[in-house]
Order: structure tokens, then C-alpha cells, then sequence
């Protein structure tokens, strides 16, 4: 069987110098397979306060000394010009960017109106402005060369978990982020797909308690963060055509998140009380249309607005 390689690719990978840590897991991976990786963190750790430790430069010596090649950068994801920065760091080393990981990350976990309004905005800031700023920063290269490649990081936090609500928020925003490039990267030989990862990092204990010992124990022996890299290299490689997909992976189980909608009910008069009446039909999930590619107006169930709407040229603000 023919091994999965990535010479002469230029991979990008923001967060990536926490120990254990994701981004660290799947920059490892990348470099082990040939290609040349900037490791991006801001050094700030998960918890977004320095409380945890994260140094691009130790991962960067990891790799070398396991004979991969790669480069360091400190900048921040989260403002155009930090991200721009980080994408230059790469054209600088070896004019280049074939690959984006989206990885960079802090966590909170607050009740909904607990958390400060200017902490609010910095997770919203990290997680969704940066993989937009990120992208944007990458996407005219990428264009040039009609190719390329970007996985995004999502969390179970965007189907609504206790804590994460603004984590969620920013998280769902990735995923819409995902879609809308995978449609507008199709011409341009650009994939664009989302993880939602599950892995034991350092910033675990920090944020969260398990009680019961045993499951603790599960929980920690079974979800190492290497076990999500497979996937994200996996959307990384030439060979994968997939775009605007959604895969959860976690303690080596990979399952694909699909949406779909019910065939519902209509009536070209509808009242209030047609809603109510009907509320069984309209949930019922019995014959369920899956929304896959998005390339694909008739498999995102938008194909009637998509076949008469045509988009008018940009008006600015
Ligand atoms: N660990 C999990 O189980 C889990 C679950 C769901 C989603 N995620 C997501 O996966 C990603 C990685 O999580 P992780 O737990 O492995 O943490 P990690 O160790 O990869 O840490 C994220 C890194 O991002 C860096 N960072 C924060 N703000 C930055 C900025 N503005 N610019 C550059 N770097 C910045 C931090 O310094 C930190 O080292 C995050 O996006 C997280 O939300 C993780």
C-alpha cells in the first residue's frame, strides 16, 4: 500500500505549539510525511491567559530532530494583519502555501451572560475571526495557484454544550465558513473542510472535571490528540476531492456530520395554526434530504433560490 505523501507541499498550521495540543499533533504528522510546516501559536496557551505553556520554537525542534523540516512564527490569528503575517512566514521560507490548518484556540467555559464582554469577543475573535482572517490571508495565493487545501477546527461545543455557548457560536460560525469556501474555492481546485476533534490536550484539566475515577481514566487513556491528525491530513492531501465536509474525529473514530432537511409541509397560505397542526410533518425525519457538497445546489436542498438568484456585483458599504 502506497504510503500518504506530502513532499514539495508548504503546510500552515496555526496553534500549534502546545504540548500536548492538537495543532503540535497534526504539524508532527504533516512534517513526518514530507511536508515543510510553519508552526504557528501566539504562545498564549488554550486557556488564552499564558497560564498553560505553548512555544511554536519546541515544536519546530521536535520536528527537526525527527528529521522534518519546519519553521517557527509567533504571530496572532486573530487580527488581519497578524494572519497575513503568518502566511508571509511561509512565501518567506519556501514561497509557498499549499495547506492551511486552522487550529488556534483559547478556551472559556462561562454560563452565557458570565462571561466579560471583552472576553467574548476575544474567543469570537480567535476562533471565528481568525479562520476568517487566516483564510482571507491565504485564499489570493491558493487562487493563484489553483490549488489548495484548508481544514478548519470545529468542537461538539457548536451543537450546544453546557458553558460553551459563545464557544459554540464562534465554532458554528467555522463550520458556515467551510461551506461558503467550499462553494467559492470549487473553480479553483481549493477543498475546504471542517474536524471536530476530541483530544486530551493540556488545556483538559484546566477546564473540565471528571468525578468518576474509571471514567476519567477512559477518557484520558483513550483520546490521544494524535489520533484526530489522520483526519486532517487525510483532507490535506491532493488526493482528497472532498470539500465543505464536517467529520468528527476522536480516540480513532471518524464519523462524517451531516444536516439534513425534512420534506416538511406547505401551503402557499400558511397560518400560524398550519405550523401547529402540522408541527409532526414538519419534524418528521423519516425521509430526510442530506445537505453534502455544496458545489452542488440540488444536495444543499438550495437548488430552487440557486437556479433564479443571481448574485449582483459587490456594492460597497
Ligand atoms: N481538545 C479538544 O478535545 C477539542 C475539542 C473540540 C475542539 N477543539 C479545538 O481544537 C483546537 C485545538 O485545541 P487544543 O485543545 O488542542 O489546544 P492546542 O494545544 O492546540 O492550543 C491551541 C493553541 O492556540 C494558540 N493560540 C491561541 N490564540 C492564538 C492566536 N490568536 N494566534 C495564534 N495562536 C493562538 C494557543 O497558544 C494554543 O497553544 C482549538 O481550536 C479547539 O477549540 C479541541
Amino acid at each position: 500500500m502506497t504510503e500518504t505523501r506530502f513532499e514539495g507541499q508548504v503546510a500552515v498550521v496555526t496553534g500549534a505549539g502546545g504540548n500536548p495540543g492538537l495543532g503540535r499533533a497534526h504539524a508532527m504528522l504533516l512534517a513526518s510525511r514530507g511536508a515543510k510546516v510553519v508552526v504557528n501559536d501566539l504562545g498564549i496557551g488554550p486557556d488564552g491567559r499564558s497560564v498553560l505553556p505553548a512555544d511554536p520554537r519546541a515544536v519546530v525542534s521536535e520536528i527537526e530532530a525527527a528529521g522534518g523540516e519546519a519553521v517557527a512564527d509567533l504571530h496572532s490569528v486573530a487580527d488581519e494583519a497578524g494572519a497575513r503575517a503568518v502566511i508571509q512566514t511561509a512565501l518567506d521560507a519556501w514561497g509557498r502555501v499549499d495547506i492551511l490548518v486552522n487550529n488556534a484556540g483559547i478556551g472559556v467555559v462561562s454560563g452565557f451572560d458570565e462571561i466579560e464582554s471583552t472576553h467574548l469577543e476575544r474567543v469570537i475573535g480567535v476562533h471565528l475571526m481568525g479562520s476568517i482572517w487566516m483564510c482571507r490571508a491565504v485564499w489570493p495565493h491558493m487562487r493563484k495557484a489553483g490549488y489548495g487545501r484548508i481544514v478548519n477546527t470545529t468542537s461538539g461545543g457548536m451543537w450546544g454544550m453546557p458553558g460553551l455557548t459563545v464557544y459554540g457560536t464562534a465554532k458554528f460560525g467555522v463550520y458556515g465558513l467551510t461551506r461558503g469556501l467550499a462553494l467559492e474555492g470549487g473553480p479553483y481546485g481549493i477543498r475546504v473542510n471542517a474536524v471536530s476533534p476530541g483530544g486530551v490536550t493540556n488545556s483538559f484539566h484546566h477546564f473540565y472535571t471528571i468525578h468518576d475515577p474509571e471514567a476519567l481514566q477512559a477518557f484520558m487513556g483513550h483520546q490521544p490528540a494524535e489520533l484526530v491528525s489522520p483526519v486532517v491530513a487525510y483532507l490535506a492531501h491532493r488526493s482528497c476531492e472532498l470539500t465543505g465536509g464536517l467529520f468528527d474525529s476522536s480516540g480513532g473514530t471518524v464519523t462524517a456530520r451531516l444536516f439534513g432537511s425534512t420534506p416538511g409541509y406547505s401551503n402557499p397560505e400558511l397560518t400560524i395554526e398550519d405550523v401547529r397542526d402540522h408541527l409532526a410533518e414538519i419534524l418528521d425525519a423519516g425521509h430526510l434530504v442530506i445537505a453534502t457538497d455544496p458545489r452542488d445546489a440540488a444536495e444543499t436542498g438550495n437548488d430552487e433560490v440557486v437556479r433564479i438568484l443571481e448574485p449582483k456585483p459587490y456594492q460597497r458599504l
